[in-house]
């Protein structure tokens, strides 16, 4: 489905990525690791067309079957309305906003007529959003804002969903109940590219991942078979 091939990025005169390879097939789950400033953000940024790769190319095939197309030089709108979704560090609600305004705001490209529909099946999915929906986004807690974040990006329709950093500073029980959503949106149909500093549950959550260091891939596998990694271990599962 998506295929990052050998890309090299810089920021400014930084040269952050190097050679990155990454290829994530339909309906799986695949997860990005890597300590601070390994260059997790700057991957997901080049793949929703924020950044462009210096080098290398993106390809991404909407479904089974479909064409693939070159994404690395599109903007970005025109990203997301192939069914790449883009959830940001640090959520990028729109705290002005109301709740569901911010939906609404996910489904911006779409001229369907089943929008409303979709925000109920995110309220079903949320239940706090629907008590909220009038209410200015800014003032959700930080769990409340990662699920409303998530459901924007749902409301693309998204075939590929990718995730920066879900978890970060969420309380356990809230974190656990967004990589359970996760789970079940994936057995929907929906492929997801999670990046997550916490290894340990982005090892859980994903079928295979990639271990991101100093912009570039040193290591890739089945999760469950890095989660045996005694190298993986030590670097980010707090092993010995
Ligand atoms: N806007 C920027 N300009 C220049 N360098 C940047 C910029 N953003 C990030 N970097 C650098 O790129 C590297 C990777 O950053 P990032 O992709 O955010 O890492 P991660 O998400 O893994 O923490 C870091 O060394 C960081 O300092
Ligand atoms: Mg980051």
């Amino acid at each position: 489905m998506l295929s990052v091939e050998n890309i090299d990025v810089y920021r400014g005169r930084t040269h952050v990525l190097r050679q990155v390879d990454i290829h994530v097939k339909h309906g799986e789950i695949i997860a990005l690791i890597g300590a601070n400033g390994a260059g997790k953000t700057t991957t997901l940024r080049t793949i929703s067309g924020l950044l462009h790769p210096a080098k290398g190319k993106i390809l991404y095939a909407a479904g089974k079957g479909k064409r693939q197309i070159e994404i690395s030089s599109l903007p970005p709108e025109q990203i997301v309305s192939t069914g790449v979704s883009h959830c940001p560090e640090g959520r990028g609600v729109f705290s002005q906003l109301s709740v569901k305004e911010n939906l609404l705001v996910g489904a911006y490209l779409r001229k369907d007529n089943k929008i409303e529909q979709d925000i109920q099946s995110i309220y079903e999915m949320f239940p706090i959003l629907e008590e909220r929906s009038t209410q200015a986004a800014g003032n959700l807690s930080g769990g409340e804002q990662m699920m409303l974040a998530l459901g924007r990006s749902l409301m693309s329709r998204p075939k590929l969903l990718i995730l920066d950093e879900p978890s970060l500073g969420l309380a356990p029980l809230v974190i656990e109940t967004i990589f359970n959503k996760l789970k079940k949106i994936n057995t929907e149909g929906v492929t997801i590219l999670i990046v997550e500093q916490n290894a340990v549950m982005a090892l859980e959550l994903s079928h295979r991942a990639y271990v991101l260091e100093t912009g570039r891939v040193t290591l890739f596998g089945r999760s469950a078979d890095l989660t045996l990694n005694p190298e993986v271990q030590k670097a980010y599962l707090g092993g010995e």
